[in-house]
């Protein structure tokens, strides 16, 4: 056997949530851990486990529940066994892409406060008055919208979000520019293999920002040119130097920083457009959710033909649901419908029309509503819990969305120890770095999303972090007495 020394402590550190899962779920959540850790490949095969009586102590569980674990995962053939030579990760296990599984924002099982940015609060979806739509489309559907839908989206939804948008993000939006997709993701790929047909060989990113666009990219032609960003938005001096004639931007609510891109960088993108023949792809993720003032309107209202306008219902109804759209300048309709035919002969015809029921009938307002009032409150109660459990915490980006940035005093720290203990302790944060961005000196700026957490948990999970940096601080002033 061949088999690498043990990883770092850090590999184990994996199991830590699962660790301190309730009692009863402890051993299975051990068990779908260490299953998705070697899926993933973040433990590769030939990695040796510790022995079940190290890992019992480092997890601070009970041996029986380790032993376990590398019994079942034996026998279903993830790990290995052999006497005397300990358990490590079978050969044969083939793991899956990296990165896949960081595209989409979930909140993980067995972790005491997750912070996962993006997650709407799933226990807000209206299902009663989606129930009745559904009831009202399947009473009153005709037969023959039950046939292939066109894959531009039924016409009554195109028309009905042509009037949502319009009113409330500023889109110009003829129901002909607009196709109907399985959210962002699919609009994004689609403009990705036809401007890459078009002999686009690389496309903007904003950096930092959303690690999906490279991946979307990697699987739709283009290579994806990461752009760097200031306080205002896009800096235009790389993105005219980079020779890319299409960037995707976060203009109203820039992911993760939070900030809104400037009016004036707003106007020099769209110059920059005119002058390069070129295209902003406006990803309105959240631009429905803001707490100090109306949002801003869409950058696309400003100039159709250099903007394409996409969003979904991932952050205000469920991301389940798998439906968004994409307002397109005319010269890239009918290649844009031609992709979309092509690659899955357009979205479920029910699912369209409930949508279109919704909005027609005033239920999405009413749900934008209800969503706004939540995630403002929650908001305000991450950032009343930041100051009264780490004072000096600033929190950064527009009173807007699902996230915001709280950058930590460089004292709760250094970033690294932080992130290991917040991990032991089952609190769940991603760091800005993780998106490829950084603060200045030694500050730790953290991405916390809020909405999907209720302002007790949300408090609750502040008191956790502000514990854990808490401590480590006391061990090192103990350290440095020795
Ligand atoms: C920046 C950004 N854009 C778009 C989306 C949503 O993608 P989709 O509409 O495909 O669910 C997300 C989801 O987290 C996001 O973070």
């Amino acid at each position: 056997m061949t088999s690498s020394p043990n990883p770092p402590s850090a590999a184990w550190e994996l199991l830590v949530p699962a660790a301190s899962a309730p009692a009863r779920a402890r051993g299975r959540a051990l068990q779908e851990a260490l299953r998705d850790a070697v899926r993933a490949g973040r433990l590769a095969p030939g990695t040796r486990l510790p022995s079940s009586r190290d890992l019992a102590g480092d997890l601070g569980v009970s041996r029986g529940l380790i032993t376990e674990a590398y019994e079942q995962l034996t026998a279903e053939g993830y790990l290995r066994t052999g006497r005397g030579a300990g358990t490590w990760v079978g050969a044969a296990v083939r793991a899956a892409a990296p990165g896949v599984r960081d595209l989409a924002p979930r909140p993980s099982a067995g972790v005491r406060a997750d912070f996962v940015a993006g997650s709407p609060d799933l226990s807000l979806f209206p299902r009663a008055a989606w129930a009745a739509a559904q009831r009202g489309v399947l009473a009153e559907l005709p037969h023959q919208d039950l046939g292939y839908p066109d894959p531009r989206g039924l016409p009554r939804l195109r028309t009905a979000l042509a009037e949502l948008l319009a009113r409330r993000r500023g889109v110009v939006a003829d129901p002909e520019r607009i196709i109907v997709c399985s959210g962002v993701t699919q609009a994004v790929t689609l403009l990705g293999i036809v401007l890459h047909a078009r002999g686009q060989d690389g496309i903007g990113v904003e950096s930092p920002g959303s690690p999906q666009y490279e991946e979307l990219f990697a699987t739709a032609g283009p290579r994806a040119v990461r752009l760097p960003m200031d306080d205002e938005g896009l800096v235009m001096e790389p993105l005219r130097g980079s020779g890319v004639r299409a960037v995707v931007t976060t203009p109203s609510h820039h992911f993760p920083s939070g900030i809104a891109y400037s009016a004036a960088r707003r106007a020099h993108l769209l110059d920059w457009a005119r002058e390069v023949d070129g295209l902003v792809v406006e990803d309105d993720y959240d631009g429905d959710f803001r707490y100090d003032r109306a949002p801003v309107g869409a950058l696309q209202g400003l100039d159709p033909e250099h903007v394409a306008y996409t969003g979904s219902v991932s952050k205000s109804l469920a991301p389940g649901l798998r439906l968004g759209w994409l307002v397109v300048p005319d010269g890239l309709t009918e290649e844009i419908v031609a992709r979309k035919r092509y690659m899955d002969l357009g979205n479920p015809a029910l699912d369209q029309a409930v949508l279109a029921r919704f909005v027609e009938r005033g239920d999405y307002d009413r749900q934008l509503r209800r969503c706004q009032r939540a995630y403002k409150e929650r908001r305000d109660a991450l950032a009343a819990a930041l100051e009264a459990h780490l004072p000096g915490t600033e929190v950064s980006g527009i009173a807007a969305g699902l996230h915001a940035i709280a950058t930590l005093p460089a004292r709760y720290g250094p970033q690294e120890a932080l992130l290991r203990k917040l991990a032991a302790c089952g609190v769940a944060v991603r760091p800005l770095r993780h998106y490829g961005g950084d603060a200045a000196g030694d500050a730790i700026p953290l991405v916390l999303g809020y909405a999907h957490l209720t302002p007790a948990r949300i408090t609750e999970g502040i008191r956790l972090l502000a514990r854990a940096a808490q401590e480590l601080d006391h061990a090192r002033v103990h350290s440095t007495r020795r």
